[in-house]
């Protein structure tokens, strides 16, 4: 028994700490078979969403946006924007020029970001608006624009609408870090456009709103013809694409197309993923401002891959599989390991892991700090193999309308996660190309995409409008 008891101990000793980690996060581990699998389920929600039937219970809501064209290059005009709803609310002037054509620069920005109280994001609708006008009116101030002159106004707007028309949308629901009261079912551009009346002396129209996801891919359209997908990996995780207007039942018309804001953080609230599901996403969704809803975004999304990878560290700790079984305040704390955290894991060695361990007053030994590493990368691998899944079935349904066997297709992408985890970018590309290895993807950071998009909506708006003229 002893020569067992010390051979278990040795083996114990070596065993590499990784294969721990996968062995109690097996449920993370998606491998092709299952990613496939996932692409499949998404497509018939896809469906589901689109068909006047069932779009009212779908769970991915799939948007109309009246968003019909991709930028041309030829647009121009001065436009202010505000892009509300990511990890920075900011306003901009945004100079579309159109002696540049579709080459890269030919759109010019100045931004200031304004941050928002946590008391307005769950405050009244009228005091969220209020506080944007002002910080518009400041805005204007601080770059000597004058606020009598007439201003053309987009906005971006990262939170699911209806949109009877390009400058209209009407409040679906609030979600990420916001829970604002008195606008289910409204206008959202009316509120705007009342708060900037209470602000006063600002001459505004505002000409379009849009998704984020919308705005990204015409950020990326302007420069590349192909970008005809918009995808956000940041706070939360949305994409938008153009989809053929006979598909889509709640709009009028046949011909041509339209982008359609899939929502697809909502995929998997009806259950279709819940032999996915993990208790650490029990757990999120559990102490979430939106229990229950949501469910891909909080599997994928910045907001939530943090707290993922601490909850999974506290209840190893708590088996006796880290810290040998030391559990400290610090990391039962909620929100005490943030994505920024989960990005600094997996890069740097082992010292980032070790100093953030040691912030949460955690003694950790090396292999520890190789463990807990590990749980990073298994559950942002997770966050990108989802999106790749999710994406994958985007590009199919686009080659099915197409009738094609491959499409060349440009995916513009803009988010916090995307732009700042050293590996983020690289694996999702990567489970792309395997997922569909007939499709020629690009895909191309977008940047300020989110902001800038906005402005080039309501350009190309402005110019089908004088070409309809002409
Ligand atoms: C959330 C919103 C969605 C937005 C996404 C990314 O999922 O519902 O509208 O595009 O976050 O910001």
């Amino acid at each position: 028994l002893a020569v067992h008891l010390v051979s278990f101990f040795f083996s114990k000793l070596q065993e590499d700490p990784t294969k721990k980690v996968d062995r109690f996060l097996h449920a993370m581990r998606l491998h092709d078979d299952r990613l496939s699998d996932i692409s499949k389920r998404f497509l018939a929600e896809m469906k589901k969403g689109l068909s006047a039937e069932s779009t009212a219970a779908a769970a991915v809501k799939m948007l109309p946006t009246q968003v019909r064209s991709t930028p041309d290059g030829s647009e121009k005009g001065e436009f202010l924007a505000l892009d509300l709803g990511g990890s920075n609310f900011k306003v901009l002037r945004v100079k579309v020029r159109e002696d540049v054509g579709i080459k890269k620069g030919g759109v010019e920005m100045e931004e200031k970001t304004y941050p928002i109280p946590n008391e307005l994001q769950a405050g009244k609708a009228a005091e969220l608006f209020d506080h944007v006008s002002e910080s518009l009116k400041d805005f204007l101030h601080e770059k000597n624009i004058s606020p009598s002159n007439k201003h053309l106004l987009a906005f971006t707007f990262s939170f699911p609408c209806e949109h009877p028309s390009l400058d209209q949308g009407l409040s679906v629901s609030w979600g990420k870090n916001y829970r604002v009261r008195g606008l289910q079912g409204k206008d959202v551009v009316q509120a705007l456009k009342e708060a900037i009346g209470r602000t006063g002396d600002m001459d505004v129209e505002v000409l379009a709103m849009v998704n984020d996801t919308v705005a990204t891919m015409m950020t990326c359209g302007f420069d590349d013809q192909c970008c005809e997908v918009g995808l956000i990996i940041g706070t939360g995780t949305n994409v938008c694409y153009m989809e053929e207007l006979r598909h889509i039942d709640l709009v009028e018309g046949d011909e041509g197309r339209m982008c359609v804001n899939t929502e697809w953080g909502g995929f998997g609230d009806d259950g279709a993923l819940d032999d996915f599901i993990t208790e650490f996403d029990r757990d999120v969704d559990a102490a979430s401002l939106n229990p229950g809803q949501q469910t891909f975004e909080k599997m994928v999304s910045g907001m939530y891959l943090g707290e993922l990878v601490r909850l999974v560290v506290l209840k190893m700790a708590k088996l006796g599989l880290l810290f040998d079984g030391r559990v400290s305040d610090a990391l039962r704390t909620k929100g005490n390991i943030t994505t920024a955290d989960v990005a600094a894991m997996e890069e740097n060695g082992l010292k980032n892991t070790k100093d953030i361990l040691t912030r949460l007053h955690l003694s950790p030994s090396s292999d520890d700090c190789i463990a807990v590493q590990h749980v990073s990368t298994i559950v942002s691998f997770r966050s990108s193999n989802l999106v790749a899944a999710g994406l994958a079935a985007i590009l199919t349904r686009i080659r099915q309308n197409r009738n094609l066997r491959g499409v060349k297709i440009t995916v513009g992408v803009d988010g916090t996660l995307y732009k700042t985890h050293p590996q983020y970018p690289k694996r999702l590309h990567k489970v792309v190309r395997r997922l569909l290895p007939d499709c020629q993807v690009r895909f191309a950071l977008s940047e300020s995409g989110s902001s800038k998009g906005a402005a080039l909506v309501a350009a190309v708006a402005q110019r089908l409008t004088s070409q309809r003229r002409r």
